[in-house]
């Protein structure tokens, strides 16, 4: 793999930033920007209502995403690829479309962004408990699982720390259990291979913006069996096959939970953005972030008065390095990175607010990676952190 190439494709990169900030949002090459003005210039209207030429042109670029994003994730059919805004929809979906009844637990984390935690907070109303397991400990999952637990919606890798859990072992004990497995894969599935087929995963949710798709894009997977029995969250324009006054006959899925019209630029540029990371190859991506991850580690892992969130091993981190300077404020920290080197890195509670409270922790700095960044730019933050220790 080669990221000095592929930094060409990025217009923003020429303008000298270094962007440490992919955990949030990735940025997008050129080619994802082509596409996305191709729509506007050359197509820019509805798709699957119309029977002109410019809207069978749009159903045939939507339906060629969804393909591109099958293969991509190995889905079986084409059809269990539903579009959503983001990772956070698609959870929003799941928690409101399942049918959970009184009594039904749903199994999360510790460790989950508040889009995992939050949509099952809200159904405590209606008598559904949610319980938690300490993130990635297979023993305290294992104790948790019982015949209330109809559903463990958590997530595959963490967005505080970049570690991962052992999700294949967890969805086989959550089937043998007769749970359903939701995976929140908004830090996976932009870094390394996820093949739904194999992982037997029941849903699995994702963010297009962090993986050089456009912003306020989304994907959800499901099997089709349980999507058809799902009842659709969003429903109106585009969701069903016929109406009466009095009820309607909703369409298969995916289309009955595509309510509205949809952002079919974001959508093709989804498509493009998923074609553009088969290409560089999802296992090139996670082994350059590791290199470039154990650089900082090696660095900077030791010094007395830093703290790593998630442990000394880079291999285990992924992509992220998150961490505390010693009496130094996590935003100070950020705002001296910008302010100093045009470096941008995210601090605060990344949507964790919950883990970093049981851990008295404010929050963190945290340095995400993505597969144009290069040792330059690891070597430049290495060296702005230690002008920064020599400050406190
Ligand atoms: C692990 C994880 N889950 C969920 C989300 C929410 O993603 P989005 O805001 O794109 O819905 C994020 C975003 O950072 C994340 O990192």
């Amino acid at each position: 793999m080669n990221a000095e190439k592929i930094r060409k494709d990025f217009p923003i990169l020429s303008k000298g930033v270094i962007y440490l900030d992919n955990a949030c949002q990735t940025l997008r090459p050129v080619q994802v920007i082509d596409k996305i003005n191709e729509y506007y210039n050359d197509y820019p209207v509805c798709g699957g209502r119309s029977y002109h030429k410019l809207s069978k042109r749009v159903d045939e670029e939507v339906t060629n995403a969804r393909r591109i994003i099958q293969k991509f994730f190995n889905a079986k059919k084409v059809q269990e690829i539903i579009f959503t805004r983001n990772t956070t929809e698609g959870i929003n979906l799941i928690a409101n479309s399942l049918s959970l009844q009184e009594g039904d637990i749903v199994l999360i984390s510790d460790k989950e962004h508040n889009s995992n935690l939050i949509p099952w907070q809200i159904l405590n109303s209606k008598g559904i408990k949610h319980e938690i397991f300490e993130f990635g400990n297979i023993e305290d999952f294992k104790s948790k699982l019982n015949s209330s637990v109809k559903l463990v919606s958590t997530v595959q890798t963490s967005n505080l720390d970049g570690t991962s859990q052992p999700v294949e072992e967890m969805i086989k004990l959550a089937h043998a259990n007769g749970s359903l497995v939701l995976l929140d894969g908004a830090q996976s599935a932009p870094h390394k291979p996820v093949d739904v087929q194999k992982l037997d995963v029941d849903f699995f949710s994702c963010s297009g913006h962090k993986m050089t798709g456009p912003s306020g894009t989304g994907i959800l997977y499901g099997k089709y069996s349980l999507l058809e029995k799902l009842k659709p969250f969003l429903v109106g324009g585009d969701t069903v096959e016929e109406t009466t006054y009095e009820k309607c006959k909703f369409l298969p899925p995916p289309e009955k939970f595509e309510a509205g019209l949809q952002n079919y630029a974001g959508i093709m540029g989804l498509g493009e953005a998923v074609k553009y990371l088969s290409k560089i190859g999802m296992k090139n991506i996670i082994a350059h972030e590791i290199e470039l991850n154990k650089r900082i580690t090696e660095k900077l892992g030791n010094h007395e008065k830093i703290e790593i969130i998630g442990g000394l091993n880079a291999e285990e981190r992924g992509g992220i390095f998150s961490f505390n300077i010693k009496n130094m404020d996590p935003h100070e920290v950020a705002i001296i990175l910008d302010n100093s080197a045009n470096i941008a890195v995210r601090s605060g509670a990344h949507c964790c607010h919950s883990w970093f409270n049981k851990h008295n922790l404010k929050g963190s700095v945290r340095a995400s990676l993505y597969c144009y960044n290069t040792e330059e730019d690891v070597d430049k933050f290495v060296e702005e952190i230690e002008k920064v220790l020599l400050l406190c």
